[in-house]
C-alpha cells in the first residue's frame, strides 16, 4: 500500500488533464480516473528524488505514456541510462535491462518495481554454459544478445540487441560466431551475414508462439496487410514478415506506412506494443494477435510508486563480474554510437 494519499482531487485532476490527452485513444476516462492520483504522486516523487523512469517498448500504456521519461528498446534503454544525469534509475522493464543500466551507471542507485520480473532468454544459459563453448570452439568470439545475466555478460567479448545484433556480426568480421542464448535471433543473423553462426537453443517465451500458419490466416482476411514481425520469432514467421526488427524498428517502420491510405498493420510482438504505437497513429488500423510477456507485465504504477517511496528493489551487480560484464556492453555501445 502506499503511504501518498491516492485520491482524484481537483489538483490531480488539474496536474494530470494534459497527460490525460495523450493516452485518451487508449485508455478510458473511467479507467484513468483510477491511474490519475498514480501519476501524480509518481512524478511528484520523481523529482523529490531526482529520478527517471526508463520503460521499454512493452509496458502498458499507463506506465508508458505517463511517467516514462525514456522509452525505447533495448538499446535505446541502454544509450540512455549511459546518458542521465539523476540519481535514481527506475527501470519499468524487466530484470536484465536494470542490471545493464547499473552496469554503465555504476555509482547511481537503480531500482526495478518487481524482482521478479525475469525473462526465458536469461534463464536459458549460464556463465557455466559459456566457459564450456569457449572450451569447444577456441578462438570463436562470444556474441551475446542483451537479454542475459550480467555473469554471461561477463563471459562475452561484445553484447548485442536485436536493434543492432547484424551490424555488430558483420563489423567483427570474423568466419564464425558463438551468437548466445537466443536460437530464433542468431538464425535470423545467419540469414543476414556472411559468418557461420554458433546458436543456442533459447527462446523467448513470448515470441515462439506465433506460427506462420497464424499470419497466412490473417493474409487471407485482410488486403494490402503490412506485417511487422520481432527477430525472436522462429524462421517460418519471419519469412512471412514484411518487415523484421527490434521494437523500435518496428516502431519506426509503421511511422514509415503511416501516410498510405488506410494503412493496416499485424504487429508480431508484444501486446502493449500495438497499444503504444497506436496512440501515436490514429488513422492506422493495427490487427491484434498478441502474446503478453508475463515478466514485463508485472510492473504496474502502484509498484514503481512503492519502488520510488521505499527506494527497493535495489539492483546490484558483483563487481568483480561488472567489471567484465560492463566492457562487453561498452564495447556494443562503441560501435551504435
Ligand atoms: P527489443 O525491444 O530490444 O527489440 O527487445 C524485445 C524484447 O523482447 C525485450 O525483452
Ligand atoms: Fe524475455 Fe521475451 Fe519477455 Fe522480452 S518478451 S522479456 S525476450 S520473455
Amino acid at each position: 500500500m502506499s503511504l501518498i494519499d491516492l485520491e482524484l482531487t481537483p489538483d490531480v485532476e488539474d496536474e494530470t488533464n494534459a497527460i490525460f490527452e495523450r493516452v485518451e485513444r487508449v485508455i478510458p476516462r473511467v479507467e484513468w480516473a483510477i491511474h490519475a492520483p498514480y501519476v501524480a504522486a509518481i512524478n511528484r516523487l520523481k523529482k523529490e528524488r531526482n529520478a527517471v523512469i526508463l520503460a521499454h517498448n512493452y509496458q502498458v500504456p499507463e506506465i508508458y505514456h505517463t511517467v516514462a521519461d525514456i522509452v525505447g528498446d533495448s538499446l535505446a534503454l541502454a544509450m540512455k541510462a549511459a546518458e542521465t544525469d539523476a540519481d535514481v534509475i527506475v527501470l519499468a522493464g524487466v530484470h536484465f535491462m536494470a542490471e545493464t543500466a547499473k552496469l554503465v551507471n555504476p555509482e547511481k542507485t537503480v531500482l526495478v518495481p518487481d524482482l521478479r520480473a525475469g525473462c526465458s532468454l536469461a534463464e536459458s544459459i549460464t556463465a557455466a554454459d559459456v566457459r564450456l563453448l569457449r572450451e569447444r570452439y577456441p578462438g570463436v568470439p562470444v556474441v551475446t544478445y542483451v537479454n542475459t545475466s550480467a555473469e554471461v555478460k561477463a563471459e562475452s567479448d561484445v553484447c548485442v540487441t536485436s536493434g543492432n545484433a547484424v551490424q555488430i556480426v558483420e563489423a567483427l568480421g570474423v568466419p564464425r560466431v558463438i551468437f548466445l542464448p537466443d536460437e530464433y535471433l542468431a538464425k535470423y543473423v545467419a540469414s543476414q551475414t556472411k559468418s557461420e553462426i554458433i546458436a543456442w537453443k533459447g527462446h523467448c517465451e513470448v515470441h515462439e508462439r506465433f506460427t506462420a500458419a497464424d499470419i497466412r490466416r490473417y493474409r487471407e482476411d485482410e488486403d494490402n496487410l503490412v506485417v511487422i514481425a520481432h527477430p525472436e520469432c522462429p524462421p517460418d514467421v519471419l519469412a512471412e514478415a514484411d518487415y523484421v526488427g527490434s521494437t523500435q524498428g518496428m516502431a519506426d517502420y509503421v511511422d514509415g506506412i503511416a501516410h498510405r491510405r488506410h494503412p493496416r498493420v499485424l504487429l508480431i510482438t508484444e501486446c502493449s506494443m500495438a497499444d503504444n504505437v497506436s496512440a501515436k497513429y490514429p488513422d492506422v488500423e493495427f490487427v491484434r494477435p498478441c502474446n503478453l510477456c508475463p515478466h514485463m507485465k508485472r510492473n504496474t504504477l502502484a509498484k514503481i510508486l512503492r519502488s520510488l517511496e521505499t527506494m527497493e528493489y535495489e539492483v546490484t551487480v558483483d563487481p568483480a563480474v561488472a567489471v567484465r560484464a560492463r566492457a562487453a556492453v561498452e564495447r556494443m555501445l562503441a560501435y551504435s554510437r
